[in-house]
């Protein structure tokens, strides 16, 4: 569905489109305070994704993926705060909006489905209760006609008796049924993005599936955009269009899937993704466990955070000097953030 936007207060901003970025994130910075001053935990992200195409997001947990998505929606819990940069979506910049423009954004354009479907409901209210108020919250309709959009809904999240079930309780329901719910709430208002948090990690592997082949088809009927965090490499394959994969609150290998998996220009992700040869994956697989963790926010090394675990830079005076940005590699669309990820490159190329 395309939906007028906001005039952009940003003219090289792309206008939503079929092809153009949806929401785009530039150089944004969240930060806490430490006990020696601000910690960078969001450190100058840039990312974008297109309508009705998947992005996926990988990364160690505590890379800063979450935190990267409440800041872009403006739920980063304080005393976290966004300190710079942009979150365009269709050309305007929440990070001007007053909390109140947030409010009004959310569930409407952009919302999130977190990965603990209990926590998003409150268990004294039925569903259809939950799914009422937002409707009403958002639109002006009678409680008949947001009660029969709610059945509706379930119905969409192929809920099974929605009728009944629209009168349920959560506790009355499954775990993949509660984050069909949420999913249900999280798309009532058509909006042009949802963010999946790894939406599945709470639920038994078929249920998994299930929840993911929703979310596939909802993106596909609708046009959205979807930004998929996951640590499951089966579902990357299989569902995303594009990947960016963080470490240590920044992105360091963003491109088309085909490209990250194929010609990957990271020693990170190729760390991460041994194990998973190429596209063809079918199976569920979880990202490999890197040896060594991920650094603490509060002693990040002065040069690349990952040198202290790299096969490549391991030691070497360049990679501790500097801390990379991103850099186009093999065609602009892919982009590492490696000093030698040419040699990456070469290697793989033989290989
Ligand atoms: N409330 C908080 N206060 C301070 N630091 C936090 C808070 N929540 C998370 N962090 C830190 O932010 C970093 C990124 O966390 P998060 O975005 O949750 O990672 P991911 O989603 O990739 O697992 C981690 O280093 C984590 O310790
Ligand atoms: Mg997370």
């Amino acid at each position: 569905m395309q939906r007028s936007s906001p005039p952009s207060s940003d003219p090289s901003a792309a206008k939503a489109g079929p092809r153009g970025p949806v929401l785009e994130l530039r150089d944004l910075v969240t930060r806490f305070p430490g006990d020696d001053g601000p910690l960078s935990i969001v450190d100058g992200v840039s990312l974008s994704v297109a309508s009705g195409e998947t992005l996926a997001v990988v990364g160690e947990s505590g890379s800063g993926k979450t935190m990267t998505f409440l800041s872009a929606i403006g739920l980063i819990p304080p005393p976290g705060r966004v300190t710079s940069g942009q979150v365009l979506l269709e050309g305007t910049d929440l990070l001007t909006h007053t909390p109140e423009q947030l409010r009004a954004v959310r569930g409407e354009r952009i919302s999130m489905v977190f990965q603990d479907p209990l926590t998003g409901l409150n268990p004294v209210f039925t569903i259809g209760e939950q799914i009422v108020e937002v409707l009403r919250a958002h639109r002006k309709l009678s409680r008949a006609e947001a009660r029969k959009k709610a059945i509706e809904l379930l119905e969409r999240v192929q809920i099974p008796d929605p009728g009944r079930r629209v009168d349920d309780y959560p506790h009355q329901l499954s775990g993949g049924m509660r984050q069909r719910v949420l999913i249900a709430m999280a798309i009532s208002l058509d909006p042009s993005v949802l963010i999946a948090d790894e939406p599945t990690t709470a639920l038994d592997v078929t249920v998994q599936a299930q929840v993911l082949e929703l979310l596939a088809e909802l993106r596909e009927e609708s046009g959205m955009a979807m930004v998929l965090i996951t640590h499951d490499l089966g579902l990357v394959a299989r569902h995303a269009d594009r990947v960016a994969v963080m470490y240590a609150g920044r992105v360091v290998e963003q491109g088309s899937a085909k490209a990250v998996f194929e010609q990957t220009a990271h020693p990170y992700t190729l760390s991460l993704f041994r194990g998973v040869p190429s596209l063809d994956t079918d199976t569920a697989q979880d990202l490999i466990e890197i040896e060594g963790q991920p650094p603490d926010p509060a002693f990040l090394p002065p040069g690349c955070a990952f040198e202290p675990r790299c096969f490549l830079g391991q030691g070497r005076a360049s990679c501790q000097a500097t801390r990379p940005g991103l850099q186009p590699t093999l065609g602009t669309e892919h982009q590492t953030a490696c000093l030698h990820s040419a040699e990456l490159t070469a290697t793989r190329a033989r290989a």
